[in-house]
This record gives structure tokens, C-alpha cells and sequence, in this order.
């Protein structure tokens, strides 16, 4: 048997084989394509390549490609389990030539791939052409040789394939497997062709028009070509079964699910097992990829798929929860073809078995009520039924208006409690009631949602929001929240979903205007949990240029680009180009990873009483504030920053899990000030310490992917911000190199003046600083002994007596009043016992000091209250030997000393 893996590789050798580049699959989100929830065909990274927009290094191409079905316009979602070829998840196998090879090539390729290289037999072959597509008809004639009744021309839109309302198109041609009479069927075109004996596997798409907007269909320059292969068919038919879950890979699963619930695959529980395995596979991807359960838009998608799973784990009567057990066993299948699958496969792990938890907790209250009200529905059908046979005239008979039979419904109300109430969605609740043969009324269920929409409304009214956020209220209300693309990539199209300018909705804004545009979703952050908001560009096909300077985040829920438009209109409803700016994005990434880091090492070092207050993570620092009561020493700060710098250095991968916030702290994640969490919070991972992560936190904000990308950090201050609060500024990787490089630049101009080494600069200045000290003081002492008189003239005051007082004073000019006590001190040595006094006149002021030494029966503070009155001051005060004061009046110096002189006479 050829297993599905070598079916995906013989393919993939086969046209790399033939020159064609083998392109890995790319992610289930689609980033080139605002109108597609997920990826649905093989050539849906190729779109642009296709119509002109993008150029590659070649020109043929192959790839494996993953494809999700469920949500959007392509929803298998509910026939899976119950069909044998439903899947949500699904890989198309194409090749692809943009402008190379056309029609000859591609039936060349395809019928040489699966009658010589696989060996399909030729007789269980068919093919279909458009119907006027002459020259595909006898292209298969010529190549394949089939007979003209087996070359099936098709009048209809199923051999002719667009991409989309515009853009490129044409017939295809599709090749159909007969899998033998024992099933019902005919071949396409046929009354019979809704039959399964007569299965699709390969359509082969020959682009070669573009369909314009007004109608008009022109050939493209350049023909190219698309095809798609659904895997698990092909695979079917080559192993020789005709149902898809009968195929290695399933069959596999299906075991896997039978070992862990004890519960064989028969008639009656084939589809639950089917169904296990199918969304085992469309979850599991999902998650690969970047979506994670949620209330709304892709993960509300994967959140269905995930449900729908677990109540079939719950009919099979599982204990405790199934699907992350069933993991493994998909990781042996298709890990190697697909090794995100293993890199991603703890938090897949980890989110199947906490949604599968969660939901238990309230699946089985809903399915009870969900009995409850099956078990009326029926009972009102039997007594419609027993009515029939009792006739209407008993007196207990229900009357049944018109004699109709009661209609087999749930009601609408019902459904919405289990949907709100149960964590029901509403395709599970039909699903739960398809084998009872009861329908819901969706009617009565969007009328219900819409009732409890309006009580929110109204709710948030009471609460005494801001009235400015009203408009932003609507527009949630009305469109949803923004889906955020941005953790994977920095650029996407997306659809507008509204205009905001002056603070009101508008249809379309022109060149010049500042508009806010609201897009379905988008790779630009919006500013949160101190991170910044992204900055970038909005282009279009038809010359659009806006610049997008800021992302606001209104209602922690929408992201409102801020453009100034620059040429072009934007309307409602247009498709539009976003890419971020990639390298501030890089800056702020490195900066947010950074103040993680700084928190850890923060607490490591400063102790657990360490929490957050507050950060800014912007494109040029970072900024982050702490409890702590004291400043941090010059060797805290060195040791915090060296260790987060190996943290650097070591360049661990930093890892993103979904949890719910109380087991987040539970695993040890410090919760970020300021955000508000939800059901679930992504959990960043850093570094390596202790056989553990170095840090974890809660938080929605972007990083790095490797610890290296930092480069650097380098805290540039520390300061307080209030009573017992701290911050830190920092820089990261070209910013801190930037600042050290002006730092040496400092550095090295002071050596220049100092006409020595950057490294001998502390020795110099420190060697300056004293000689300059020194020469300070010799100057003072200088200055002093000049205004004193003494010095080498040496004319000082001399000592007099007055009255029975030696008195001793003198006038200076220019003598700092600072050092007045001290010249006084050397007066009152010179008087022995007695009065010293000493005026200070600078620039007009006088100061006045007078000292009383030994026991001369004077009050220094009496003495100098004289003085100070004579200079035209006020006061004058200190201790009885010594006392200080001052005037205005320099002039007046001699008559102060005339005053102590005549009070000492006295
Ligand atoms: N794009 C083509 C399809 O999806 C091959 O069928």
C-alpha cells in the first residue's frame, strides 16, 4: 500500500522533478487575502503571483498545501463524520506555472503522474472539459488516448474557475476516479453524476482570462496554470478504498480514538470517531498556526471545531479529556511532512486539553437540558401521532391548530441558553439534534443574541463611558472586534470596515485627510499594556497611499489606524494593503522582550516585594516602574543589567502558551499591570535559569523570537518616580550601541582637552580635582590675609581700650562673609580678653560679626544688634561670645564701629 506520506512526497518529487519549485505549505491564515478566513486551495499564497502583483525568482511551483474548510463561504463543517469525503482540514496537492507552461504541459504532467508514475488504470479515468474548450478536448485526445465519450464536455460553472468576482479565471478540466459499480453514480454530466461511484481528484485550472470589474473578460499576457488534488482522495484511490477515512492516516486516528475510549467503530459510533479525527487534525493545525479558541472570528472558528470534536468524545463515553491523547498519534502521522506540528506540539497540547476541560464543566448541564427539551418535542409528535388514533373529541387530547403535525424544532431560546449559558455554539446544538431529526430555529436564536445585544447596550450606557468612546461602541457592536494577525507577520490585506474622521463615521476620505480606518483585521498593534502602537503604511492596487503614524486600541478591542491620507480614496468596504513599519516593530519588540527581562532580574536581585507600576515600551527606550523603597546602588544596577545581558547572549527561543490567567499564576507568570485578561492569556516564556523559564508573564504584547535579538541593554538612568516607587530607563540593541558610542565620543574629547588616554582620564581628572582644591584654598587664605592687612605689608588694627574694655575692629573690603567668624576668631586671639569686631563690606552690603573673648563683661549679641542698626539693618544675633549680623549700608562701616566703641565707653 502506498501510504499518504509517500503519495505527498512522489508528488512533490514528481514536479520538483520537472524544474518546479517546491514551495512549503504556507500558514492556514491567510495574510495576502482580507476576504478568506482561512487558506481553502492550494494556489491561495500563489494569488498574487498570479495576477502580476508579486514576482518570484520562478516561474513553476509545487506544493503540499493545508486548506481549512469550515467558517466563511466554504463551510464542511457539518457534513463531516457523516460523508466520506468531508473534511475541515484537508491538503491540496497543485502545480502551478505563472506564465511558463499551459494546457499541453499540464494534462501532459497529470496523466504521466497518475498513470505511469502511480499506475491508475487508465479505463477508470475520465475526464471533463469546458464545453467549448476545443483545445483541452484534443489535448486529452492526443495525450491520454482516452475515447471521446470518456473526454466529457461540461456546460457549466463547474468546469470554469474564478478566483474570485475579478481576476484571473478560465475553464478547467477535472480528471474523475470511477470507483466501480458496487457504488451508485455516474459519471459528470450524467443524470447520476451526485453519485459516489465517480469521484474528483484532480482539477486543473487554465487561467488564462481576467475577469474586470464591468464585466469584461481579456486575455491575460500570460496563461498560467493552477491545479488541486485533494490528498486524502487520491490516497483513497491508491490504497484501493473509497472513503477517505478508510486511508492510512485516518485509519490510524480512528485507532487511536477506539484504544483510548474502549469504544469500537461500528455503525453506531463511526461518525464520532470520524469526527474526532477530522477536527483532531483541523484543531491541531490551527493551532500550529497561530489560532487560538476564542469568542469571536478564526478562533471562534477553531472553538466549534474543537467543541464539535468533544461532544463526539462525550457520546463515546470518555472519561476524562480525549483529544490532546489522540495528539501523539497525529504527530507520527504528519509530523514529518508538517514540523510545525511538532514544534508547536506542547501548546497544542495544552489548548485542546484546557478547552476539552473547560467545556466539560457545562456540556453535560446543556445536553441534559438539551434531553429535556428533545424529550417534549417528542412527546408532543407522539400525542399529534396518538391524536390521530384517539380522535379530537377526548378531553385531554392536545389540539393541534389545523390537525398539522407539531413542528420538529428546537426553539430559538433554548438554543441561544445553551449557547450562552453552556458554551453551546449553535452548529453544535444542530449537530447534537441531526440524528433525532429535529432542526433549530435560528430565527428565534439570532432574535435572542440580538435581545441580549441590546441589554449590553443599554448596560454600557448606565456605566458612564466616556461619550467619545460611543462611536467606537457601535462600530464594535456592529462589526466585531479586529482580528490581530500581527503575531506572525508585519503586513496583510484586510477589508474597511469603517472611517472615522473628526470623531464621526464617514463612507470614504480623501487625499489630505486624517482619518481613523477600521479594517476587519490587521498586523498593526494596537497600543496596550504599555507597548506601542504600530506605525506603517495603507497602499492599494489603484495608487491609495496613506501613512499610518499610530494604532489606537478603543474598547481594548478594535485597532483604529491613524492615517493621514496622502493620495487616493478610501471607501468602506475596500480591500487595502497594511504593512507595518518592520523595523520599528523590530525596536519595540526588542524593548518589550527587554523589560521583561529587566522585571526578572529585577526581582532576582532586589527581592519578590519587586512588582510592576507601570512601563513604556516605545520604538526608541523603555521604561519601567517598580515597587522598591530606596534607590538602587551603582552595583545593583551593574549586576541587574550583566545578568539580563546573558540572558541576551544565551539566545533561548522565547515561546508563547495559551492559558487561563488563574493557571498562568499558578505556573508562576507575573501578571502585567494594566491589562485586562479574558478567558485566556497568552503566557510569554524567556530565558533559561533553574531548569526553568527565566521569565514568565501574562501578556499580549509582541517579542522577539530569540532572546539574541535584543543585542543589547543598556540602563541609561534610575530614578524615583513617587514614595517607594522606582524607574528604570533603558535602551536596547542600536539605540544602547548609539548611546555608548556618544558616551566613548564624550570620552575621548575630554582626553584630547586633557592631552592624554581615555584610560588615564579618571586619574587626570581626579588629580585636577585636587590641585584645583588645593589651589581654591591657597587662593581663599590668600585673599584673607590681603583684605585682613596682613600679609607682606602687615598693617593690622591695633588694640585699643575703651572705657576699661581692650576693643579691637577693623573694616574689610571684599572679605567673603563665610569666612568672617573665622578672621574674627584671629582678632579675639590678638585681644586676649576684650572685644574684637570686624565689618565685611561686599559690593556696598556690610556684615558685621563681633566676638567677646575671655571674661570682658560683654554681650557679643548686644554689641553687634549696635552695629547692625548703624548699617541700617535689622536684628543681628548668636552667642554672647560670638554674634553675627548685617546691613545694607557699607557706607556706614566706621559708624558701626563708632557704636560698639561709644556703648563700650559708656
Ligand atoms: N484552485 C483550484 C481548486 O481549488 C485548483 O479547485
Amino acid at each position: 500500500m502506498t501510504s499518504t506520506n509517500d503519495i505527498r512526497r512522489s508528488f512533490l518529487d514528481y514536479f520538483g522533478g520537472a524544474g518546479h519549485h517546491v514551495e512549503p505549505s504556507s500558514p492556514l491564515v491567510p495574510h495576502n487575502d482580507p476576504t478568506l478566513m482561512f487558506v481553502n486551495a492550494g494556489m491561495v499564497p500563489f494569488k498574487n503571483v498570479f495576477t502580476g502583483l508579486e514576482k518570484r525568482p520562478y516561474t513553476t511551483a509545487t506544493s503540499s498545501q493545508k486548506c481549512v474548510r469550515a467558517g466563511g463561504k466554504h463551510n464542511d463543517l457539518d457534513n463531516v463524520g457523516f460523508t466520506a469525503r468531508h473534511h475541515t482540514f484537508f491538503e491540496m496537492l497543485g502545480n502551478f506555472s505563472f506564465g511558463d507552461y499551459f494546457k499541453e504541459e499540464a494534462i501532459h504532467h497529470a496523466w504521466t503522474l497518475i498513470t505511469k508514475e502511480w499506475g491508475l488504470p487508465a479505463e477508470k479515468l475520465t475526464a471533463t472539459v469546458y464545453h467549448t474548450d476545443d483545445e483541452a478536448f484534443n489535448l486529452w485526445r492526443k495525450i491520454s488516448g482516452l475515447p471521446e465519450e470518456r473526454i466529457i464536455r461540461i456546460p457549466t460553472n463547474d468546469n470554469f474557475w474564478s478566483m474570485g468576482d475579478t481576476g484571473p479565471c478560465g475553464p478547467c478540466s477535472e480528471i474523475f476516479f470511477d470507483h466501480g459499480d458496487h457504488i451508485w453514480g455516474g459519471p459528470p454530466g450524467s443524470p447520476e453524476e451526485d453519485g459516489d461511484r465517480f469521484v474528483e481528484i484532480w482539477n486543473l485550472v487554465f487561467m488564462q482570462y481576467e475577469q474586470m470589474a464591468g464585466g469584461e473578460r481579456v486575455d491575460l499576457p500570460r496563461p498560467s496554470i493552477d491545479t488541486g488534488m485533494g490528498l486524502e482522495r487520491i490516497a483513497a484511490v491508491m490504497q484501493g478504498v473509497h472513503d477517505n477515512y478508510d486511508t492510512d492516516t485516518f485509519k490510524a486516528l480512528i485507532a487511536a480514538s477506539v484504544d483510548l475510549t474502549g469504544v469500537p467503530a461500528d455503525e453506531a459510533r463511526r461518525a464520532s470517531h470520524r469526527v474526532i479525527a477530522d477536527h483532531l487534525r483541523a484543531s491541531s493545525f490551527l493551532i500550529a498556526d497561530g489560532v487560538l479558541p476564542s469568542n469571536e472570528g478564526r478562533g471562534y472558528v477553531l472553538r466549534r471545531i474543537m467543541r464539535r470534536a468533544m461532544r463526539h468524545a462525550h457520546l463515546l463515553g470518555a472519561k476524562d479529556p480525549l483529544m490532546h491523547r489522540l495528539l501523539p498519534s497525529l504527530a507520527t502521522e504528519m509530523g514529518a511532512a508538517y514540523p510545525e506540528l511538532l514544534r508547536a506540539q506542547p501548546l497544542i497540547s495544552e489548548t485542546l486539553e484546557r478547552e476539552e476541560t473547560k467545556f466539560r464543566q457545562t456540556l453535560d448541564k446543556g445536553l441534559r437540558l438539551l434531553e429535556v427539551e428533545v424529550d417534549a418535542i417528542e412527546r408532543m409528535s407522539q400525542a399529534y401521532n396518538d391524536s390521530a388514533n384517539v380522535g379530537f373529541d377526548q378531553p385531554d387530547a392536545i389540539r393541534f391548530p389545523n390537525n398539522a403535525p407539531p413542528k420538529r424544532e428546537l426553539s430559538g431560546e433554548v438554543a441561544f441558553k445553551l449557547y450562552d449559558t453552556f458554551g453551546f455554539p449553535y452548529d453544535l446544538t444542530e449537530d447534537a439534534l441531526r440524528t433525532q431529526n429535529i432542526t433549530v430555529d435560528r430565527e428565534g436564536f439570532d432574535k435572542a443574541m440580538a435581545k441580549q445585544k441590546a441589554a449590553a447596550r443599554a448596560a454600557w450606557k448606565g456605566s458612564g463611558e466616556k461619550a467619545s468612546d460611543e462611536i467606537w461602541f457601535d462600530l464594535a457592536e456592529s462589526n466585531g472586534s479586529t482580528e490581530f494577525i500581527g503575531y506572525t507577520g508585519t503586513s496583510g490585506e484586510a477589508s474597511i470596515v469603517a472611517l472615522v474622521k473628526d470623531g464621526a463615521t464617514v463612507d470614504q476620505a480623501s487625499a489630505g485627510d486624517d482619518v481613523i480606518v477600521l479594517t476587519n483585521q490587521t498586523p498593526f498593534y494596537g497600543e496596550s499594556g504599555g507597548q506601542a502602537g504600530d506605525a506603517g503604511m495603507i497602499t492599494t492596487l489603484d495608487g491609495v497611499k496613506a501613512v499610518v503614524s499610530d494604532t489606537s486600541k478603543p474598547l481594548g478591542r478594535l485597532h483604529a489606524h491613524h492615517a493621514k491620507l496622502e493620495s487616493g480614496t478610501l471607501k468602506v468596504g475596500d480591500s487595502i494593503l497594511l504593512t507595518v513599519d518592520a523595523q520599528r516593530r523590530d525596536r519595540i519588540r526588542a524593548n518589550h522582550s527587554a523589560t521583561h527581562l529587566l522585571h526578572a532580574a529585577l526581582r532576582g536581585h532586589l527581592g519578590g516585594h519587586v512588582t510592576q507600576k507601570g512601563s513604556l515600551v516605545a520604538e526608541d527606550r523603555l521604561r519601567f516602574d517598580f515597587s522598591h523603597p530606596k534607590a538602587l546602588s551603582p552595583e545593583e544596577i551593574a549586576a541587574i543589567e550583566a545578568e539580563v545581558n546573558a540572558q541576551i547572549r544565551g539566545n533561548e527561543a522565547v515561546t508563547t502558551r495559551l492559558m487561563t490567567p488563574e493557571d498562568a499564576i499558578e505556573a508562576g507568570a507575573m501578571a502585567l499591570f494594566g491589562e485586562k485578561y479574558g478567558d485566556e492569556v497568552r503566557v510569554l516564556s524567556m530565558g533559561a535559569g533553574d531548569g526553568k523559564s527565566y521569565s514568565v508573564e501574562l501578556c499580549g504584547g509582541t517579542h522577539v523570537r530569540a532572546l539574541g535579538d535584543i543585542a543589547l541593554l543598556k540602563i541609561v538612568s534610575e530614578s524615583a518616580v513617587s514614595s517607594g516607587v522606582r524607574r528604570i530607563e533603558a535602551l536596547t540593541g542600536e539605540a544602547a550601541r548609539l548611546w555608548l558610542v556618544n558616551r566613548d565620543d564624550a570620552l575621548k574629547s575630554v582626553a584630547a582637552t586633557l592631552k592624554t588616554t581615555p584610560d588615564d582620564v579618571p586619574s587626570r581628572v581626579a588629580a585636577l580635582a585636587d590641585a584645583l582644591k588645593k589651589a581654591e584654598r591657597e587662593l581663599a587664605d590668600a585673599k584673607k590675609a590681603l583684605a585682613m592687612g596682613g600679609g607682606a605689608g602687615g598693617n593690622g588694627p591695633a588694640v585699643e581700650t575703651v572705657g576699661s574694655t581692650a576693643f579691637i575692629a577693623q573694616v574689610v573690603d571684599g572679605l567673603d562673609p563665610k569666612n568672617l567668624r573665622g578672621a574674627v576668631d584671629d582678632l579675639k586671639k590678638q585681644v586676649g580678653t576684650g572685644v574684637a569686631m570686624l565689618v565685611a563690606i561686599n559690593e556696598g552690603r556690610a556684615s558685621v560679626a563681633v566676638g567677646v573673648a575671655g571674661d570682658a563683661g560683654q554681650s557679643a549679641v548686644d554689641l553687634v544688634k549696635l552695629a547692625v542698626a548703624a548699617l541700617g539693618g535689622q536684628g543681628g544675633g548668636g552667642r554672647p561670645d560670638m554674634a553675627q549680623g548685617g546691613g545694607p549700608n557699607g557706607d556706614a562701616a566706621q559708624d558701626a564701629v563708632a557704636a560698639v566703641r561709644a556703648a563700650l565707653s559708656a
